[in-house]
Parts: structure tokens; C-alpha cells; sequence
């Protein structure tokens, strides 16, 4: 039986049809830099930001393979309310990702894409392979999000006196007011009352 995918004759007989397999180029843009972009921003002020952004960035997609990690190994009584909040919080974390990625790129810069390339830069704890406890697992989140809200809190500042609004308001609006919120949603399980009193 002929089996023509990929060879010479089989690329003769698709003609121009033939998608060009297997290419293999050069790194056309270092991971570090920017292009100069027609934005009104300075190039050193553009290369500040993105470094600021994907450390944000990767500490974002740590927090989100947290929750998901979290959301599959959760246990106990609350299982299934937390197993949704859970995942819900994955969902808008996954959403920062996607919005702080785009802004390095609108920037002239390269997001960090390879989560092994996300996992070097991060400064969130790796988690046991594991399941922890649960009171364990949601203070791992809680302490995860501090790490991010610590850095956006300072990032956000310095981008505004660098004239950088619009990664200001990305971080402002967005990665801190996010974090906040869900914070909150997480910290109240933590708190030790009972449902009824005897
Ligand atoms: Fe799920």
C-alpha cells in the first residue's frame, strides 16, 4: 500500500495544496526585549513594564494551575461548594493570564507562554505533588495571592510615575481588585464557626 504523506511524491501530488511540514527557524524576537511600537511610551519604559507584567504573569498562571490542582484534590464536607469556587477562581485567574499577556505583546515585549519557562521566574512555593489538608490548601491560595497582590500593588505605582496607564489600569482594575475579591471569597472559610449553636 503506498504511503505517500510527507514524502517527496506525495508533496509532488498535493502541488500547492501541501502544507510545509517540520519547519524549523531561528528565534526572531528574545524572550527580554521589546520592539519599538508607535504607542507613545519610551523603550526603556516598555521593557520596564513587560518585565514587570510577566513576572505577574507567571505567578498568575502559578495561581491558576493552583486552583485548578486545588479544585481536583479537594475533600471533605465542603467538597462540592469549594470544587466549584474553586474552579471558578481558576476561570478568572485564566482570564488575567490571557489580559497580561496580550498587554506585554501590546507593549512590543514577549509573554511568558512555556509554563516551565513561568515556573523559573515564579516566586509562588511549589506545592507538594500530593493532596494537602484542606484548611492547608486554601491557605497555600490565600498566601499565592499575596505574593501577586504585593507585587501589583508596587508595579501598578511605579507604572503610573513611568507614565505606563494603561498597564497601570490592567493591574489596578483587573489583577489586584480580581485577587482581592476572591481572597475574601477564600479567607471566609477559614473562619472556625459553626452553622448552628447548641
Ligand atoms: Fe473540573
Amino acid at each position: 500500500m503506498p504511503t505517500d504523506t510527507g514524502t517527496a511524491t506525495g508533496t509532488l501530488a498535493a502541488g500547492a495544496a501541501q502544507p510545509l511540514l517540520h519547519q524549523h527557524g531561528h528565534e526572531i524576537h528574545r524572550f527580554g526585549t521589546v520592539k519599538q511600537l508607535p504607542i507613545g511610551l519610551s523603550h526603556d519604559t516598555r521593557l520596564y513594564a513587560c518585565r514587570r507584567l510577566n513576572r505577574i504573569l507567571a505567578d498568575t498562571q502559578m495561581l491558576h494551575g493552583l486552583y485548578k490542582k486545588h479544585h481536583w484534590l479537594m475533600r471533605g464536607a465542603t467538597f462540592h461548594q469549594l470544587h466549584l469556587l474553586l474552579d471558578a477562581h481558576a476561570g478568572e485567574q485564566l482570564a488575567l493570564v490571557d489580559d497580561l499577556a496580550e498587554r506585554v505583546q501590546s507593549l512590543g515585549g514577549v509573554a511568558v507562554g512555556d509554563p516551565r519557562h513561568a515556573a523559573e521566574i515564579t516566586r509562588i512555593p511549589r506545592p507538594p505533588d500530593g493532596a494537602e489538608e484542606v484548611p492547608a490548601m486554601l491557605s497555600r491560595l490565600l498566601e499565592a495571592h499575596e505574593v501577586i497582590l504585593m507585587e501589583a500593588r508596587d508595579a501598578a505605582v511605579r507604572l503610573t510615575e513611568f507614565g505606563d496607564d494603561g498597564s497601570n489600569d490592567l493591574i489596578v482594575s483587573s489583577v489586584i481588585r480580581t485577587g482581592e475579591k476572591q481572597v475574601w471569597f477564600l479567607v471566609e472559610h477559614l473562619v472556625d464557626t459553626p452553622l448552628v449553636r447548641l
